[in-house]
Order: structure tokens, then C-alpha cells, then sequence
């Protein structure tokens, strides 16, 4: 009894002390440019100048990609979804992983936190077409429990229901990356099997689309 005590409080600070959560600030009120500006901006590129993000600029990317803001619209209000996107129903299915060379991240919204849930660099394992000199990757999946009603017990539909809503996520990425310079690119080039390891993905979560995003001088 002792010992399996002892052997829980080791583990939870060994947890405390490794774990290299990324705590995220607030997006700033404006980039400064024109939503029209940011739309000529998006740019994709496969090939980047390495360079790291600064934390306020990637907390503003994911923010833009699966965050919530402050005040809701009208239809969502009645929901508690709230995004940055529209969602179908209440809640939103879609979930964003960041993945870098110190690790695999998934995005908490609510704590504005990039909780890490791996210390490998799983980028290469993900895609053939990692590519190295990136700042960071963005992983889309979705929450097949959280989808709506009306597609549950229709695999197909729900699927194509979160690669629809997801990819709102993916252009607001792109044009809020844009307008902080990087350039990004989507990729549905994956291996699902090695992002179900890279991201310890339960067996409800499901691997949607990959994007890579880095600098171009
Ligand atoms: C849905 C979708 C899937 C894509 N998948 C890949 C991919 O697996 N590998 C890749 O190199 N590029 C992929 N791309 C990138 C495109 O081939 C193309 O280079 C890019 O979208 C061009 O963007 P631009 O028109 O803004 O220049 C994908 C783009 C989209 C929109």
C-alpha cells in the first residue's frame, strides 16, 4: 500500500517536473492588416527558412484555428460552442494538435494551454513530406462522440462533415499566419496509424489533415 503510494507521488512529480506544457497568451486586438490584405498574404510554401515562432505568434495562429473568443454570435450563443469558426451544433469536434521538434501538443482552448502529450519529434513519422525546416506542425483530428446526431452511425458523413469544418480552421491558420509572415501549407498526405501513436489519439479521435507552417526568408 506504502510502496504503490510512494510509487504515485513519484510519478506525478516526475510528471510535473518533465512535463513542458506551453502556456499561451492572449491574441493581440489587431495584426494591423486588412482581412482582404491577409487573404492576398496566404501563401503556401514547401520549402522555409528555420526559424523558431515566437510563443505570441503560434498562440495566435491556434487561436485562430480552434480558439474561442470572447463574445459568441447569435445561433452559437444558444450553443456553447463559441470558435473561431462555425461548427455544426453545439459542440465543436474538431481538435488541434501543434507538433514541433520538442514534442506533440494538444491544444486546450478553455486554459489556453498546449498540453504535451510527447516528447518525441513524431513530424517525420507522420508524413513523407515532413519538412524539416518548418517552425511547427499543425495537426487537425476530430471527436467522432461530439459530432452531431444527424450523422452519428454514418461514418462517411461524419467524416466529411469534420474535413469541412476543419478546413475553416486551416484558412483562418493561413491567413493569420500570413500576417505574421510565415507561409503554410496543408497536407493530407498522413500516415493515420503513426498519428494515432504520435498523438496518443483515443480510439474515438480520428486523424484529419496536417499543416506545416515556417518562415520564407
Ligand atoms: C486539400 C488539400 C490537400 C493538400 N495536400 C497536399 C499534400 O498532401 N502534399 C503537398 O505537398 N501539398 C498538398 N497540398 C498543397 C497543394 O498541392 C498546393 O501546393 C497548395 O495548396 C497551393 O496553394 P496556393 O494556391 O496558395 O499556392 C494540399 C492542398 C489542399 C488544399
Amino acid at each position: 500500500m506504502k510502496k504503490s503510494f510512494l510509487a504515485l507521488v513519484l510519478t506525478m512529480s516526475a510528471t510535473v517536473l518533465f512535463s513542458q506544457d506551453i502556456g499561451l497568451s492572449k491574441p493581440p486586438a489587431k495584426l494591423g492588416l486588412d482581412v482582404l490584405d491577409a487573404v492576398r498574404a496566404r501563401v503556401a510554401a514547401r520549402a522555409f527558412v528555420k526559424r523558431d515562432v515566437p510563443v505570441a505568434d503560434l498562440s495566435t495562429i491556434v487561436w485562430a484555428g480552434n480558439g474561442l473568443k470572447a463574445t459568441t454570435d447569435a445561433v452559437s450563443a444558444a450553443s456553447k460552442a463559441g470558435g473561431t469558426y462555425p461548427v455544426s451544433g453545439d459542440v465543436n469536434y474538431v481538435n488541434l494538435f501543434v507538433m514541433t521538434a520538442k514534442g506533440v501538443y494538444r491544444y486546450l482552448p478553455e486554459i489556453n494551454l498546449l498540453k504535451q502529450v510527447s516528447t518525441k519529434d513524431a513530424r517525420g513519422s507522420v508524413t513523407s513530406e515532413n519538412i524539416a525546416t518548418s517552425a511547427f506542425m499543425v495537426l487537425f483530428t476530430y471527436d467522432s462522440t461530439r459530432l452531431p446526431v444527424f450523422v452519428k452511425g454514418n461514418p462517411a458523413a461524419g467524416r466529411e462533415m469534420a474535413m469541412g469544418t476543419a478546413s475553416y480552421g486551416a484558412e483562418n491558420i493561413g491567413l493569420v499566419a500570413a500576417g505574421l509572415k510565415l507561409a503554410s501549407i496543408v497536407m493530407y498526405n498522413l500516415n493515420p496509424a503513426a498519428v494515432v501513436e504520435a498523438a496518443k489519439l483515443p480510439k474515438e479521435e480520428m486523424p484529419l489533415f496536417i499543416m506545416q507552417l515556417g518562415y520564407t526568408q
